[in-house]
């Protein structure tokens, strides 16, 4: 027989009456304190002021086996944090003191990627269509707690308190990525996976990883394996800024160092379970000169060259041969082995031409395809990577240089000199990444007083603006905008030498951006995001998170 307080706690547990009990209390909006600096800012939220879920020793988490890599995460978070490890059991019976994952596709509507949280004192409910959706549940769960849930040992004698509240949330944008550009310097794989982590605390769920350059290849390829022997060391690296006069100054310091296709393997999958993408770009034509030290007969002179030693646009970039391009299919072949991702960055930026120009077999080769000059040229190379991508079920995807001399047919733009190559690809009906150097370039300065700063490449990129960014343009019609996947953050690693620079630089402006791409314009309030940033950064202290301190 069910007793009466058993049919209470069933009627509480449903969330009809959940929402009722709810309704009682105020709907206080956003009185920014800890239980509610959640960073980037939920869609709705409605706060029960006062009342509390407490996360006990004997609370159970009720999944079913479609919730259960939710499950386990929770659970597992809950275990490092508190030290108590909950049970996981099949939502057969409600129970007092439980936290349950249910996926259901009546919540399609908010996305695979959005979810419901029903927080009442007797139990916490997430509802999400998919997996995506309940992590990024059991991440505002994360920031709803005591900060110390974040630490990576046991804290005692904290009460496990989460505020009573009801959520609905989902992203704005599809792409909400960043960029960490490992060929100027290898980074340790530990790193990459910290890095990772701070992205899905945020709900980013793209990383593209800059894996090769001038200066080094950082991806193991079985077929060319010079092009890790040789690629990705160098004898030394530049000393202070590049532009500094008379002479440049060098550290003497060899550097380099790959990820093994294991390492990436481990990466890929590190990131999959946090719903992370891992988009990998391999640079062509250009930024090219590490696989054509490797691989002379790349290049455009026979000449024997040198891991570059310098940053800055480089005239040595691939030729145009047939052998060329089937070589970067076959690399291509093993990247696509490595990582599930849909999109496969090709780079194509600054492609310098003047060794294309001074060919005579580039200019034959111009001639024999009957195209008019070298960016048409570019462009064929890129068309046939598109295709080869097609072949094998991808996108590709390139800076917006690939719009000159025609885009490939079935190509993403990033846009990152400025939006204009986004709207015009956009305009030709082709997604686009919003990427621009103005509010996305996190290797840019974050005070205008430069000598207060790390050394950085240059520019001014404050917080406030990384916040202000508005990823879809207002020349873009309502139908053009459909194509504006989303917007990415760069860390461009010239400066960037090692990982607590790269957090430095990185923090807290990639919260800022997390916000801009999660949050609806009209629930974006900069001095409102300060006061939850000011709570939100204790988490990144205990993260260990050598974040840039606010002004
Ligand atoms: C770029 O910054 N060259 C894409």
């Amino acid at each position: 027989m069910i007793g009466m307080e058993n049919l209470l706690l069933k009627l509480m547990g449903s969330s009809l009456v959940g929402l009722a009990i709810i309704s009682f209390a105020a709907s206080v909006g956003y009185a920014v304190q800890r239980e509610t600096a959640i960073i980037p800012r939920p869609q709705k939220i409605t706060f029960h002021k006062g009342h509390f879920f407490t996360i006990r020793p004997d609370t159970v988490i009720l999944a079913d086996k479609a919730a259960m890599p939710t499950a386990d995460q929770l659970r597992n978070a809950i275990a490092q944090a508190t030290g108590y490890f909950l049970t996981v059991q099949m939502p057969r019976a409600i129970h007092e003191n439980c936290i349950s994952i249910l996926l259901d596709s009546d919540l399609a509507h908010l996305g695979r990627e959005g979810y419901r949280l029903s927080v009442t004192t007797p139990q916490m409910v997430i509802t999400a269509a998919d997996n995506a959706g309940a992590f990024y549940a059991f991440q505002t769960i994360r920031q709803l707690l005591p900060v110390q849930f974040y630490s990576k040992t046991p804290v005692r004698g904290i009460d496990w308190k989460i505020p009573c509240v009801q959520i609905e949330d989902y992203p704005r944008f599809a792409w909400r990525g960043a960029l960490l550009d490992l060929g100027r310097y290898y980074m340790p794989k530990e790193f990459v996976k910290k890095f990772i982590d701070l992205l899905a605390l945020h709900k980013m769920n793209s990383l593209q990883l800059h894996l090769t350059d001038d200066q080094g290849w950082r991806i193991e390829i079985k077929k060319y394996p010079k092009l890790t022997e040789v690629g990705a060391w160098r004898s030394q690296s530049v000393k202070g800024h590049y532009s500094v006069k008379p002479r440049r100054q060098y550290d003497g310091t060899p550097h380099g160092g790959f990820y093994t296709q294991d390492d990436i393997r481990e990466i890929v999958a590190y990131a999959r379970q946090r719903h992370v993408r891992i988009v990998p770009e391999i640079e062509m034509p250009g930024h090219a000169q590490s696989a054509i030290a490797a691989y002379p007969e790349l290049g455009n002179t026979g000449k024997k060259l040198e891991v570059s030693i310098n940053w800055g646009v480089h005239k040595n970039i691939f030729n145009a041969d047939e052998k060329t391009i089937l070589f970067l299919q076959d690399v291509l072949t093993e990247v696509l082995e490595l990582f599930p991702s849909e999109f496969i960055h090709i780079g194509g930026d600054e492609a310098n031409k003047t060794q294309w120009k001074a060919s005579p077999k580039i200019q034959a080769r111009i001639k024999e395809l009957g195209l008019k000059n070298e960016d048409e040229l570019q462009s064929y190379f890129i068309k046939r990577m598109d295709k080869f991508l097609v072949s094998k079920g991808r996108r590709l995807i390139g800076w917006d240089e690939i719009l000159e001399g025609g885009l490939a047919p079935n190509a993403t733009a990033m846009s990152w000199r400025g939006t204009k190559g986004g709207i015009a690809a956009a305009r030709a009906g082709h997604d686009v990444v919003m990427a621009p150097t103005t509010h996305t370039y996190f290797d840019y300065y974050q005070s205008k007083d430069k000598k207060k700063e790390p050394l950085a490449i240059g520019g001014f990129l404050p917080l406030r603006k990384a916040y202000e960014f508005e990823p879809i343009p207002k020349e873009l019609t309502a139908e053009q905008a459909k194509h504006v996947l989303g917007a990415q953050g760069q860390l461009w690693t010239e400066y960037i030498p090692n990982p607590k620079k790269a957090e430095y630089m990185g923090f807290p402006r990639y919260c800022a951006l997390a916000e801009v791409v999660w949050t609806k314009p009209e629930s974006k309030d900069y001095s409102n995001f300060i006061e939850r940033l000011k709570a939100h950064l204790k988490r990144l202290d205990i993260l260990d998170v050598n974040y840039r301190p606010l002004d």
